[in-house]
């Protein structure tokens, strides 16, 4: 039988599966990078990290029911240098992308030279789009200002690969506009969606919000956001550089899902709240269920069908 091929690249990095974990999801502390590095994910991604350790926000700050979740976790992570060290001890068997959220233009940068010093981290993943700083920080993604100095600037210095996580957006013009603005660097890939933000779960019962910080309002995943996640992919595939890989995130929970994902122009696909929800076994499962619908459809690479969506005449 024809062995089925669910390998790819991002930005020349080979992951042996397109399948990773997206950042925020059981990848902060050390046991649970030491999972991440011992699964079948293809990749692995580690919490957005800080300059200094972040407790985060008051629980409960992360609930779920059965069609998405809400978060305000407030950049809970053990800091950079807890990452690096983790690292650096590490026999390391895939790529590593080592997410950084910095609250300013400034941060980023100082935490983007400290990672181009270690070769045990192969991307960075640049996050634009946590929406849960407690009074305190916009959605730089949404700044389109912001975005432009922060490229303008950081390419400057940075010699690894590069990628940033966006925020969904809503118009297609929005769209548009960035990818005109990241076009113009040498930008390695993009990750989209981010979290749905300013998203508000209600308990009909107790008449209450079910997550503390933020009065309950919080960030929106799992199941029910796909369609915006798949929308985002879609657009900015056509209208980005060909050699800007795009790793689609957002309710993926089936290999059936991952499937679409890429059908619309993701090299790879990233799984938030269907992780934390069924835990470490889950990229064997998803790994399984891809091979098993690719196979159906005779297709025996993800190559065959990428970006392949057709319209309707
Ligand atoms: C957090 C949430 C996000 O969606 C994100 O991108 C980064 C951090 C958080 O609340 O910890």
């Amino acid at each position: 039988m024809k062995k089925i091929d669910i390998s790819t690249k991002i930005n020349n990095i080979k992951l042996s599966s397109c399948i990773m974990n997206a950042s925020g999801a059981l990848c902060r502390t050390e046991k649970e990078l030491s999972n991440l590095l011992d699964s079948s994910s293809g990749a692995l991604v580690t919490k957005s990290c800080t300059t200094n350790l972040r407790d985060g926000n008051k629980k409960p700050r992360y609930f779920e029911w059965n069609i998405g979740s809400i978060n305000s976790m407030g950049l809970p992570n053990l800091g950079i240098d807890f990452y690096i060290d983790f690292l650096k001890k590490k026999k390391i068997n895939k790529p590593i992308f080592l997410s950084i959220s910095g609250f300013s233009l400034k941060e980023n940068y100082f935490l983007i030279k400290k990672a181009n010093l270690i070769s045990n981290i192969s991307a960075l993943e640049i996050n634009l789009s946590c929406p849960n700083i407690v009074n305190k920080r916009e959605i730089f993604g949404y700044n389109f200002f912001y975005v432009s100095k922060f490229l303008k600037n950081v390419f400057k210095f940075n010699k690894k690969p590069l990628g940033i996580k966006l925020p969904p957006y809503f118009n297609e013009i929005h769209i548009k506009n960035m990818a005109s603005i990241i076009n113009r660097y040498p930008i390695g890939f993009i990750t989209c969606v981010n979290s749905i933000p300013n998203g508000l779960y209600v308990n009909s019962y107790t008449e209450s919000v079910v997550i503390s910080p933020n009065n309950g309002f919080g960030g929106i995943g799992g199941k029910i956001i796909k369609p915006f996640a798949l929308s985002n992919v879609s657009k900015f595939f056509s209208f980005l550089r060909k050699d800007i890989s795009i790793i689609g995130c957002g309710g993926i929970s089936s290999g059936q899902d991952v499937f679409d994902y890429i059908l619309c122009g993701a090299s790879a696909v990233q799984v938030g709240t269907q992780f934390i929800k069924e835990g470490i076994s889950i990229f064997d499962r998803l790994k399984k269920e891809l091979k098993e619908f690719l196979k159906k459809k005779n297709y025996f690479s993800i190559k065959h069908f990428l970006g392949n969506l057709k319209k309707i005449c």
